[in-house]
């Protein structure tokens, strides 16, 4: 198991902005008000959980754990009422599996400092054997904990500077990105936070301070506010209040001070006022969370360690089997469609459910890859365990970290997307999407398929894909929002696309059907001739997703089969489309990029299209009637 564990542990990379930090100073219970903080912090990372609580004359009291917020809550419990400065920690992996000793908070070599950390420290390494030269040592594998003692040595090395001071030291030394809180037990007052990329909220309440990663956890306690801008640190007490200064010249900083407007709720969404719109316009950054430190594109390779390790028994694969469910599953025939193409690799795409029941042939030449964005599904797991009884190798890709799926695997990659709350799948679909890109361009790499210079391009159109996901929000946001005001009464819809873009249709589909209730089908744009033209009358809505690259000539013969029975076409085109363009009554527009990846791109404007008619509809978008996030029953 831990070996299993281990090796999606390799794939793990640091992501931004993920942890929660609450900390408090005041008259209040700490324990508490620290507790039912990391509560709300939760959907930022729910895989270890801690908390360290100080006063005078006392040493730190802390208790840490792998596991949720409640798994902290109960071993921590007789911490409660008895300390008024705190501070916790709600976690997602990055350097290191969850685990109790990777938890946060991490202590100095002396245990005299205590330090909760969001986000990564980039040359963690290079100070790490600095000063395990000069005697420290390390008990996790975080960079969290080489922050720490970082702090401590340069205390001992300049016995004259106060805590604040070597803190600020130390973060001199460091790049990348973090919002960190740090307590000294010699200092019990006092709480030193500072921030470079990663947010950090502090709470001005009357007699006492709070900190948070958002102002949810302490919005019902003050609705004043300051959000520590880049590059800045503050040491926070309740005698000296708030006192701010640049990390880099110690300069003073007069603080803003904002009136708090949101309620708890649109809070917790970041302002969004659906978990699923926030989640689609995370993209850019879910992709990038998924691509960095795999896709190095100066090097001109892909790092992927559950993939390098085995590629062997990859290549050698008779055929690989893809298993998922639902969206997964939509992302897994794109998959296929990539590796067939990259690696040419016999592929076959199985839903789970199927799979499991049919006494399929399986032998120890099959390679499996699972896709599941929770990590739960029943069906998924029980089609894995097949497989897995029946010799193949699995290969996973999972969004949480962790998971049941993550666990049974022989090797995997995290997807990094983020924690994913909406009930349908948005942002998850377009990482898994991002691996399979990864591990067929990987494959073809190694295999000989691809040529250096095909590798290249791709790989640097991958890169550039994250912009172009951004542009399409931006571009489609607002032209999709008008629009879906035209669809609110319709029953049916049709999705259409050949290629790549077939599974799109299907994914474009199952997210309207599962958020409006309006019955929609995908279909592979040649196959409406075979049937569902009959279907097609002036009430019917097709969306038809045409991008230049492809099928282009023949999609258009499509909609003009469409355009004879008087169907209302809604055309998902590139930038300067002509011929689609002109027999559309609606038009996307998204830009060009590889036909491999224009799913990604197409897929977007499908999930906000999907989004606005719901909420025209007056339904309950982030949580769909008889759905659930984690399908954990056959
Ligand atoms: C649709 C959706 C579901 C899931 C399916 C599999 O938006 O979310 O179809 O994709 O239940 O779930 P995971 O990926 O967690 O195995």
């Amino acid at each position: 198991m831990l070996i299993i564990l281990n090796i999606f542990a390799t794939n793990l990379i640091p992501i931004k902005n993920m942890c929660g930090i609450v900390g408090y100073t005041g008259f209040q219970d700490a324990y508490e008000v620290i507790i039912n903080g990391l509560r709300r912090l939760e959907y930022r990372g729910y895989d270890s959980a801690g908390i360290v609580l100080d006063k005078e004359h006392s040493s730190f009291q802390f208790a840490k754990t792998k596991g949720k917020v409640d798994d902290l809550a109960a071993i921590s419990e007789n911490f409660k009422g008895k300390f008024n400065i705190g501070m916790g920690h709600t976690r997602w992996a990055t350097h290191g599996v969850p685990s109790n000793t990777n938890a946060h908070p991490h202590l100095s070599n002396n245990k005299k400092i205590a330090l909760i950390h969001n986000g990564i420290i980039e040359n963690y390494d290079t100070i790490k054997t600095m000063l395990a030269e000069k005697g420290y040592t390390f008990q996790s594998e975080t960079d969290t904990e080489v922050l720490v003692n970082l702090i401590e040595y340069f205390m001992n090395k300049n016995p004259e500077i106060d805590f604040p001071t070597a803190v600020r030291y130390a973060l001199n030394e460091v790049h990348g990105a973090y919002a960190i809180t740090v307590m000294h037990d010699d200092f019990p007052g006092i709480l030193v936070v500072g921030r470079l990329g990663s947010p950090l909220a502090i709470g001005l309440g009357e007699n006492e301070y709070f900190i948070a990663s958002d102002a949810s956890p302490f919005v019902e306690f003050t609705k004043e506010a300051v959000y520590l801008e880049e590059g800045h640190m503050a040491t926070i007490s309740l005698e000296k209040g708030v006192d701010i200064r640049t990390i880099t010249e110690n300069e003073k900083i007069i603080p803003e001070i904002q009136e708090l407007k949101l309620s708890l709720e649109q809070i917790e969404k970041g302002g969004y006022e659906h978990f699923m719109l926030k989640e689609i316009f995370e993209q850019p950054k879910s992709i990038q969370d998924t691509l960095r430190g795999r896709l190095l594109v100066n090097e001109g390779i892909i790092k992927m360690a559950g993939i390098w390790d085995n590629l062997e028994k990859i290549n050698q694969a008779k055929r690989i089997i893809i298993i998922a469910c639902g969206t997964s599953w939509h992302a897994g025939l794109i998959g296929e469609y990539l590796i067939e193409e990259f690696a040419r690799i016999p592929v076959e795409v199985e839903y789970a459910s199927e799979f499991r029941y049919r006494n399929p042939i399986i032998t120890d030449k099959d390679i499996v890859i699972a896709i599941s964005q929770s990590g739960e599904t029943a069906d998924t797991m029980a089609a894995l365990k097949l497989a897995k009884e029946k010799g193949a190798f699995i290969y996973g890709i999972c969004n949480v970290v962790d998971s049941s799926i993550a666990r049974i695997t022989d090797a995997g990659s995290y997807t990094h997307a983020g924690p994913e709350i909406g009930v349908a799948s948005t942002k998850a679909f377009t990482a898994q999407l991002a691996i399979l890109s990864l591990i067929a361009l990987k494959l073809g790499k190694h295999n000989g398929n691809l040529s250096n210079q095909e590798f290249m391009k791709l790989i640097t159109e991958l890169d550039h894909l994250l912009q172009k996901v951004e542009q399409v929000l931006q571009s489609t946001h607002e032209i999709v929002k008008e629009m879906a005001k035209d669809f609110v009464d319709v029953q049916n819809f049709l999705y259409l696309g050949r290629g790549y873009n077939f599974p799109t249709a299907l994914e474009g589909a199952l997210k309207l059907k599962e958020i409006s209730y309006i019955h929609a089908e995908g279909y592979p744009a040649a196959e409406m001739k075979h049937g569902p033209i009959a279907l097609i009358d002036e009430n019917m809505p097709i969306v038809i997703i045409a991008p230049k690259q492809g099928h282009y000539d023949k999609i258009v013969s499509n909609v003009q089969e469409i355009k004879a029975r008087k169907g209302k076409i809604i055309a998902l085109v590139n930038k300067g489309d002509v011929q689609v363009s002109s027999m559309a009554d609606y038009v996307i527009e998204f830009p060009e990029t590889s036909e491999c990846f224009s799913p990604i791109l197409a897929s977007v404007p499908l999930q906000l299209l999907a989004y606005y008619v719901a909420v025209y509809r007056g339904a309950n978008v982030d949580q769909p009637r008889n759905l659930a996030k984690s399908v954990t029953v056959e």
